[in-house]
């Protein structure tokens, strides 16, 4: 753990460090500042995160004996915060390396101002960014070619007495994404990883206010629809001595870094697993009913869906939930049935919301049926299937349209049509076309 905030250069010595004031670099270990930016005013990031209290733009610069290296940049409109930062502790000239650890543009904007007053420095992206790189820059063909190297996992840039290390952790959060280990000192420029949008200039985790719901409430946007990619990051940082974890927004973590990334492995681990036992699948039945047809469906399935063993059936009216924790049930759910009734030649609004809210988890391959009663149309149920679709869902069991007041004919075949979403949860047969409204 590291005792205190050193000095900013330009600061009174033991005077509380607030960038807000100082305008230069920050020094936040040895040789490596940061030279970011704060934007307190922004109140929506990427147009689905809240941001109650702003976000920083976080930089770094790194000084080694052969040469500097600048770790990411900001967003355009703070390019002039950062190149003032820059210019208090080093010369454009001295500049070798741009590394990028994420080209989104909050981190990207500064950069071709960046590499027209570096024109010494070569750019380091990872091998996936190659393609974003040429078109955040649209060089032209007059221009003289882009000086950068591609990196994976195991590659190393040295600074002379530093050496800045690769670490290739896609999709967090976007494909071409990684992490760069600063190795003599242990500190990590995690990219998105770790961050978050909470804007505190006293910068430090142990000094800013309380930012653990900024620290989730980023991680469930931006990370956890790739779980598994974050576990794969996990692998190759978790062995890394860490005594400080440098992110792109947010608190720098100085105090026990370590406690970040156990976090990440504890939100990133399937809770309901461990709950239910890893041997039960899991189907999750939701529903919206106007005049109880629908509801009798979604009964009538989920009696069918039980007889399976094997199989734990839920049964959701939206009209008594909240979308948030049924969110979080549905990234554990196996399979999903959303039943809804058609008006005005749409699904219902409650059962929009919830298939609007499921951008944050990952939906891949899990099984997803749909079922409605309408009473002159009946579009809803291929709308919730096309929805499903789009979220890259197998469709086993085609949907089931029920005219009206179901029969006990047309209630046995929401019993079957249970059965077989059932038996092709765990790999029995999938189911045939059952449409009431095409049979007439
Ligand atoms: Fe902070 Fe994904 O950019």
């Amino acid at each position: 753990m590291i005792a205190d905030s050193p000095t900013p250069r330009g600061a009174e010595p033991g005077q509380p460090l607030d960038v807000a004031t100082h305008r230069g670099a920050v020094e936040i270990s040895p040789g490596v500042h940061w030279i970011g930016a704060l934007d307190p005013g922004l109140r929506t990031f990427d147009i689905i995160l809240r941001t109650a209290n702003g976000t920083t733009y976080n930089a770094y610069l790194v000084r080694g004996s052969r040469g500097v290296a600048i770790v990411d940049t900001v967003k355009a409109e703070f390019a002039d915060e950062f190149f003032k930062r820059l210019e208090s502790v080093a010369s454009y000239g001295e500049i070798r390396a741009i590394v990028l650890n994420h080209l989104e543009p909050d981190h990207t904007g500064a950069l071709p101002e960046l590499m027209r007053r570096a024109p010494r420095a070569r750019l380091y992206i990872s091998t996936r960014a190659t393609s974003m790189l040429k078109a955040l820059l649209k060089p032209k063909e007059d221009d003289r070619p882009l000086a950068y190297d591609t990196v994976g996992t195991g590659d190393s840039v040295s600074l002379g007495d530093c050496t800045l290390r690769f670490l290739h952790t896609p999709f967090l959060h976007w494909p071409d994404t990684q992490c760069t280990y600063l190795v003599e000192q242990g500190v990590l420029f995690s990219g998105d990883v770790f961050g978050c949008h909470y804007c505190d200039s006293r910068l430090y985790n142990d000094r800013v206010g309380d930012f653990r719901f900024s620290f989730d409430y980023y991680y469930a946007h931006i990370m956890r629809p790739f779980k598994g990619h974050v576990m794969d990051a996990l692998k190759l940082i978790e062995p890394l001595r860490l005594n400080m974890i440098a992110p792109t927004h947010g608190p720098i973590l100085r105090d026990r870094p370590r406690r970040y990334v156990n976090h990440y492995r504890e939100l990133s681990t399937s809770s309901l697993a461990e709950r239910i036992g890893n041997e039960e699948r899991s189907l999750i039945i939701f529903y919206m009913s106007a005049y109880g047809s629908t509801a009798r469906m979604a009964e009538a399935i989920r009696a069918g869906a039980e007889e399976q063993s094997g199989v734990r059936v839920s049964l959701y009216d939206l009209e008594g939930g909240e979308t948030e924790p049924f969110v979080d049930l549905i990234e554990e759910a196996d399979a999903l049935a959303f039943g809804s009734p058609t008006i005005n030649g749409d699904a219902v609004k409650p059962v929009w919301d919830l298939l609007s809210s499921l951008a944050v988890v990952n939906l891949k391959g899990k099984l997803g049926a749909a079922f409605g009663s309408y009473g002159w149309s009946g579009e809803a149920v291929r709308m919730i299937e096309d929805r499903m679709r789009g979220l890259k869902m197998r469709l086993p069991v085609a949907g089931l349209r029920i005219k009206l007041i179901p029969t006990e004919e047309e209630l046995d075949a929401c019993r079957d049509f249970g059965r077989r979403l059932s038996a092709a949860l765990i790999g029995g047969e999938q189911g045939r076309v059952i449409d009431f409204a095409e049979l007439g």
